[in-house]
């Protein structure tokens, strides 16, 4: 019972997450391309403060949107904000993480293989992790160096790798990419809440008093909102990458996030300066062929299986390749899962007889035989033998053509 009511409180917040992010990350990609797509407005606009203007069409009608340089002649009365998209996503995404990983942590961020923490020795690192690199950013992006774009950047580089690299040694790779995730989202979020909104605010503040606004707050917003736009499409990869073992499970986990974290960023760059109207097609190129040469990369060895196998008959393999799978899988992939933890097959698959295994062939073979990513953990202990005879089978079953 305990775990349909946590699998239906793990649907309701990620669906709400997804509402949540989409809100945000579209008005974001929006205002970036608004700003970056103004025109120089004619004279009688200028004077009356514009900076820039454009035209659009959507949804059966034409905008006029306009950006004062900064203020309009009277304060409008009502002005909308967008900041609740940014809260509501990274509060969703919290509550996520505590349901799915701090609750299941025994499941799915505690990897005796990599460290073997207590359920809430690794929430409070967890938890560590993501609030002390908030800080640490804000401490860094507040102080002399941030001053130089370049000192600034190799350090945040630098942060960036050593918090990629100490969750990888302290969590299960998919836990670990979450908490950079977590991270990035915290830093994204506490933007918005500690800089860009309180800008907004001492900007609103001081046009009602009559006073130029303090150059420091346009100056940090515009450093902090630089980070939220690169830090977008690194974000999104993250939020999906719990589905690609061939990415988490792998031992360079940590250099491959840092890798796609810089691929996505560049091809973030791309569409920056197309709203501006220099087109790049060569960034996006170079993204794609760095994304080619991570694939090459950390493609898995193929397995030699016919080495280490005796051969035996076809029949006698089957036999056994029955009884490895129903041991080693079978207690969380069944229709009647015997694990404490999985009450339904995870992915909807089923292992339970040679008919699910003839239908899974594929994904049998990329996940337990090709990678070492199933069993989940190796919870049921599946020994490398007992891999090989696997492929050996499936070996076999490919000749055979069936
Ligand atoms: C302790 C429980 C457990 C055991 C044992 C286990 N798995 Fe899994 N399996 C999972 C979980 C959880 C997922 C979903 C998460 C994921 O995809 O990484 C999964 C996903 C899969 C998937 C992907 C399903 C999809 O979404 O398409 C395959 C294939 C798979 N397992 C095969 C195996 C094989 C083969 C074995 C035995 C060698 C095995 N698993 C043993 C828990 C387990």
């Amino acid at each position: 019972m305990e775990t349909y009511i946590i699998e239906w409180l793990s649907l309701i917040f990620r669906w709400l997450h997804v509402i949540t992010g989409v809100a945000w990350i579209g008005a974001s990609f929006y205002f970036v391309w608004l700003d970056n797509s103004l025109q120089n407005p004619p004279q009688w606009k200028k004077d009356k403060g514009i900076k820039g203007d454009l035209w659009a069409i959507h949804g059966g009608g034409i905008y006029e949107v306009a950006k004062y340089r900064l203020q309009p002649e009277k304060m409008p009365e009502t002005l909308h904000w967008f900041k609740w998209e940014a809260y509501t996503t990274w509060i969703t995404g919290m509550l996520l993480l505590a349901i799915i990983y701090y609750l299941g942590a025994d499941s799915y961020l505690i990897d005796k293989r990599v460290a073997d923490l207590s359920q809430l020795q690794a929430i409070a690192l967890g938890l560590g992790i993501i609030l002390g690199s908030w800080v640490i950013y804000e401490l860094l992006c507040s102080s002399q160096l941030a001053k130089n774009g370049l000192v600034i950047s190799a350090l945040l580089i630098l942060f960036a790798t050593t918090i990629a690299f100490l969750l990888t040694q302290l969590f299960s790779g998919r836990g670990a990419y979450i908490h950079f995730g977590a991270v990035i989202g915290t830093l994204m979020a506490g933007n918005v809440f500690r800089v860009i909104i309180p800008g907004q605010k001492a900007l609103v503040a001081a046009i009602i008093e009559g006073k130029e606004p303090e150059a420091k707050w346009a100056e940090k917003a515009k450093l902090h909102s630089t980070h939220n736009t690169y830090l977008t499409l690194p974000l999104l990869f993250i939020m999906i990458s719990n589905h690609y073992p061939i990415t988490y499970d792998h031992n360079f986990n940590w250099l491959i996030l840092l890798a796609i974290t810089a691929i996505t960023a560049i091809a973030r760059q791309f569409f920056i300066l197309k709203h501006k109207g220099l087109h790049k097609p060569s960034i996006l190129i170079v993204s794609a062929m760095a994304t080619l040469a991570l694939a090459i990369l950390i493609a898995p060895k193929q397995i030699m299986p016919s080495v280490t196998v005796k051969n035996i008959d076809k029949s006698q393999l089957t036999v056994q390749v029955l009884s490895i799978i129903k041991e080693r899988c079978a207690t969380c992939h069944a229709k009647s899962p015997t694990d404490e933890v999985f009450s339904v097959a995870p992915g909807g698959v089923a292992l339970e007889t040679m008919d699910d295994i003839h239908q899974w062939a594929p994904q049998i073979n990329a996940r337990s035989v090709q990678s070492h990513n199933m069993p989940f953990m190796n919870k049921t202990g599946m020994t490398q033998e007992e891999r090989n005879t696997v492929a050996r089978w499936l070996e076999l079953k490919d000749q055979a053509g069936n």
